[in-house]
């Protein structure tokens, strides 16, 4: 089974998955807490860095480019709830900034 491992913060949670399964839907039930709002890109909210592992998850959809951006789906960002994975990912939640 593929192995997703999610980086929040300082701390690195890992832990397989089903092939094929939504990454933020199989972060959160495992209470690894991927910000989100509307699971169907519309906020942004679940935006994700890949660090590795992009190649196993499917392709940018329409949507999901529409929201992040040209800029950012070329920096490798994902959003969790638009992201499936078929291979070993290790993504970040990018931590807001404080100033
Ligand atoms: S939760 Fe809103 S875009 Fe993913």
């Amino acid at each position: 089974m593929p192995q997703l491992d999610v980086i929040i913060g300082p701390k690195e949670h890992s832990f397989e998955v089903a092939e094929g399964e939504n990454l933020l839907f199989e972060a959160i039930s495992r209470s690894v807490m991927i910000p989100f709002n509307c699971t169907s890109a519309r906020c942004g909210t679940c935006r994700v860095k890949v660090l590795a592992g992009g190649e196993h998850l499917n392709e940018v959809g329409d949507p999901e480019e529409l929201r992040l951006g040209e800029e950012k789906v070329n920096d490798g960002f994902r959003l969790a709830c638009q992201a499936y994975v078929y291979g070993d990912v290790k993504v970040e939640v990018p931590q807001p900034r404080l100033y």
